[in-house]
């Protein structure tokens, strides 16, 4: 028996989305704009809500945390997809490939904290408006927001710390342009069904559990505002509706990378596309522009970038 089980794979191949040249450079283009837009747009809402005192409430606070987890977000994986469509040069070394599993682990994980937070936010403001203030204190925020990354931090150390002693040997080309466990596992010399098992279900119960807690908290502010008046629903709903439009398209990636039951139709990789370069542009701008304090607040900021250029 040889006792050399070091893995002999020190990089992996990424197969990306497309092999046809033409449709590479049209990805490159559409998700370099994408990009840009994806770092501004959260920048912008992460100065706006630092440096305006008015938007200086829970509320804010969580939504501009949600913009820089977003922002890292999208950092850990599309710059090197655009590096390596330009480049044409499609490895990753076996250690970035671990770090972007557990950074990325690290950031979804707590980004789903960071939703549940603002779920509860919005659910004491809305239900309990009198004692707003009192219960989401600065030390509450500052506890959710802490809380939230320090329980992505211990789900990913799970996940990795499951597949840690996995061995590579065999194959190391993966059907994606980023790396995850889902596709990791499988290219692991060993027989990896219970292992796959584990980390589907980890990952699974955690997103599948966020998006229901998420989808029946929002259910029950609306019941809640309905049952007091019906005239205040339309306005409840006016904004909840912007959380909820965020959750579904932040969760129905992640959920289908994770549950797709049939690997023959490669859809998972083109439905991550929707979390690293469609979910962070949307955030910014479903909670921005449509709301009038920060549409305020980034005409203030502007004006005032402006006149400190003339000087
Ligand atoms: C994130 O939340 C904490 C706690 O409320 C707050 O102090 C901090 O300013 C927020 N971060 C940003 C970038 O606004």
């Amino acid at each position: 028996m040889s006792i050399t089980n070091y893995s002999v794979v020190s990089e992996f191949v990424f197969l990306g989305l497309s092999n046809s040249r033409p449709m590479q450079h049209f990805i490159l283009s559409c998700s370099t704009i994408s990009y840009i837009s994806i770092v501004l747009g959260n920048l912008l809402v992460a100065l706006t809500v630092t440096f305006d005192s008015h938007l200086h409430s829970p509320m804010y606070f969580l939504l501009a945390n949600l913009s820089i987890m977003d922002l890292c977000f999208s950092t850990v994986t599309v710059p090197k997809m655009l590096s390596d469509l330009y480049s044409g040069k499609n490895t990753i070394s076996f250690q970035g490939c671990v770090i972007q599993i557990f950074i990325l682990h690290v950031l979804g994980a707590s980004e789903m904290m960071l939703l549940i937070a603002m779920a509860l936010d919005r659910y004491v403001a809305i239900c309990k408006p009198l004692n707003y203030l009192n219960i989401m204190s600065p030390w509450m925020c500052i506890w959710l927001v802490f809380g939230a990354w320090v329980f992505g931090i211990i789900h990913s150390g799970f996940q990795l710390a499951f597949v840690a002693h996995l061995h590579f040997c065999g194959p190391n080309e993966i059907d994606s342009f980023y790396c995850d466990l889902p596709w990791f596992i499988k290219l692991a010399c060993a027989d990896t069904y219970k292992l796959e098992f584990i980390v589907t279900a980890n990952s699974g119960i955690v997103s599948m559990g966020t998006f229901f807690l998420l989808n029946f908290s929002y259910m029950f502010i609306l019941v809640t505002v309905w049952k007091h008046s019906s005239s205040a629903l339309s306005k409840a709903f006016s904004t909840l509706s912007a959380h909820i439009t965020v959750v579904v398209l932040f969760f129905g990636p992640c959920i289908v990378v994770y549950m797709w039951p049939c690997p023959t139709v490669p859809v998972d990789k083109f439905l991550a596309v929707l979390d690293f370069l469609i979910t962070p542009l949307l955030n910014p701008a479903i909670y921005t522009l449509r709301n009038k304090d920060m549409k305020k607040a980034m005409r203030k900021l502007s004006s005032q970038f402006l006149s400190l250029r003339k000087i």
